[in-house]
């Protein structure tokens, strides 16, 4: 079962992290180079369709392989050397990347127009950042870090 957990967590990887990175390295420049909102609409909103569901997934799974590695929720935010630190690391990206998607959502997006796109360049690249320290903090489990 573990080994399946372990496939779907790292698909989900792919999706969210090169997802995020394709975003940020190919069309991000291209829309702030021509202005266009419509550059960033046309990436995003096919790739949310799969994109919100990977992230889903990544937390599902996240949660199942940290409670089978550490049992005791009370040490998930230990940061006691070794696999409660990277779990706690897991927890704080989680909620950063939560408390950006929120306010791109609800403050940026709405207002979105070809003035204003350097705010949203402001929450897509550090969403990308902390998509690849999740992957960081994701192999740092078996490594024992960096
Ligand atoms: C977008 C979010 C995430 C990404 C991109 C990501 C990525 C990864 C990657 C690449 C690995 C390495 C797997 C391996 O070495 O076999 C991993 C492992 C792991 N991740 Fe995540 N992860 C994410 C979210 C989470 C969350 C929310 C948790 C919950 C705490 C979590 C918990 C774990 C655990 C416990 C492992 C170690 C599994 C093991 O080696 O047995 N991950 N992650």
């Amino acid at each position: 079962m573990y080994k399946y957990i372990i496939l779907l967590h790292i698909l989900g990887a792919t999706i969210w992290t090169g997802g995020h990175l394709i975003l940020s390295i190919l069309i991000l420049p291209k829309a702030l180079k021509n202005k266009s909102v419509e550059i960033i609409q046309n990436f995003e909103q096919p790739y949310e369709k799969i994109g919100i569901p990977a992230l889903i997934l990544q937390v599902l799974t996240g949660l199942y392989l940290a409670h089978n590695l550490l049992p005791d929720f009370s040490l998930w935010f230990s940061f006691i050397p070794g696999i409660p630190t990277f779990v706690g690391y897991k927890l704080i990206l989680l909620l950063l990347t939560i408390i950006f998607a929120a306010d791109a959502r609800f403050r940026i997006i709405p207002r979105l127009n070809e003035n204003n796109l350097s705010s949203l360049a402001w929450h897509i690249i550090p969403v990308t950042i902390i998509s690849v320290l999740f992957v960081v903090a994701g192999v740092s489990f078996r490594t024992g870090g960096f």
